[in-house]
């Protein structure tokens, strides 16, 4: 017997405020055309002044606690995913934490941009299958558009504001890819791309935030190839045929991205949960994003097998292999 950790609750949210292509026309010089080309993006949401992380956060965990028909007061565990954390410190997490009443248990935030959800699924399993915690709750947020500069066309026009979470609760399993829950989880980086996507900004280096700085083809030229090679490492692991992934969620960065991944893997974009075009990239909120819209547009159902690769700064990259 295996100890798994199964979802049993997801939420999301999404911050009201909607900029279209023509919105950020007005602000820098780009255009729909150019956007919708380069990126399959259309919108993304936008939080508000007084919209921080953990406001965000704490809607989507109500959500997925009154889906799993738990209340925070049942959870062991928040591991939180951000590069945009309300404050420097503490973690964003225990912000999360108090809002949902929870008393005891820990909450702690991880750093890994856009892999940071595949992270955070990551340490919250292996304490699950430690036997550590029974209950977890698994959060991706960001409110990018704080740490965006307006100004540079080259990124303000990819990014959006958004939380996603899921909650886990420890099942016995026969350890085989039949069982419910997360099947496995690879984490990866290379800090030697660090500068290639960061801040400009950080508390020990020039005391500011900071904002968003790419090197976007540099990116781009190893998104698809980590997510691929990281997929088929996870699907070998695992003894899974690719034809037995019912489903991909990848990380929504560029829709050229997505079509690259599944070229490479090769799956059909039929196959592929893709929200770009409304969400652009939310960074470590993402994946949960694109997985609360494919269940609730009906695409992802229960006993499906699931496969999510990220990619991030860092560059980090890693991928999950889920049976709902
Ligand atoms: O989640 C991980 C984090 N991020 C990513 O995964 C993003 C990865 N990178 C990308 O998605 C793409 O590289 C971008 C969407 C960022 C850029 O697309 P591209 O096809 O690689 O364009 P490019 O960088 O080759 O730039 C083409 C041109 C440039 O003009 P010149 O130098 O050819 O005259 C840019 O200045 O497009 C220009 N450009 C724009 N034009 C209109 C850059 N941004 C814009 C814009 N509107 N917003």
């Amino acid at each position: 017997m295996t100890l798994r950790s199964r979802i049993i609750g997801i939420g999301s949210f999404l911050p009201e405020h909607i900029s279209t292509n023509d919105d950020m026309a007005k602000i820098v010089d780009t255009s729909d055309e150019w956007i919708v080309e380069r990126t399959g993006i259309r919108v993304r949401h936008f939080a508000d002044e007084n919209m921080s992380s953990s406001v965000m956060a704490t809607k989507a965990a109500q959500q997925a606690l009154a889906n799993a028909g738990l209340t925070g007061d049942d959870l062991d565990l928040i591991v939180l995913a951000t590069v945009s954390p309300d404050k420097t410190f503490p973690a964003t997490a225990v912000y999360v934490q108090a809002a949902l009443g929870m008393k005891r248990g820990c909450a702690f935030d991880v750093v890994a941009a856009c892999s940071g959800f595949l992270y955070a699924l990551r340490m919250a399993d292996n304490m699950i299958r430690l036997g550590q915690v029974k209950t977890a709750l698994v959060v991706g947020v960001e409110t990018l558009s704080k740490i965006t500069d307006f100004k540079d066309r080259n990124t303000c026009v990819l990014f959006g504001d958004g939380a996603g979470c899921v909650v886990l609760r420890a099942e016995e399993g026969k350890g085989t890819p039949a069982d419910r829950g997360v099947l496995d989880t690879l984490i990866y980086s290379d800090g030697s791309y660090a500068p290639d996507l960061c801040s400009t900004g950080g508390p020990s280096t020039n005391h500011e935030v900071g904002y968003i700085t790419m090197n976007g083809r540099e990116v781009f030229r190893h998104a698809a190839v980590n997510m691929a090679e990281v997929s088929q490492e996870i699907l070998d692991k695992n003894g899974v045929a690719l034809a037995d992934v019912d489903w991909l969620v990848p990380h929504q960065a560029n829709i050229r991205i997505l079509e690259a991944t599944a070229k490479r893997l090769g799956i059909p974009m039929e196959k592929v949960i893709s929200t770009v075009d409304l969400h652009a990239n939310t960074s470590a909120a993402s994946i949960p994003l694109a997985l609360a819209e494919g269940v609730k547009s009906g695409k992802l159902k229960e006993g499906q097998l699931l496969l999510l690769p990220g990619m991030g700064a860092g560059f980090t990259w890693g991928a999950s292999l889920i049976r709902l």
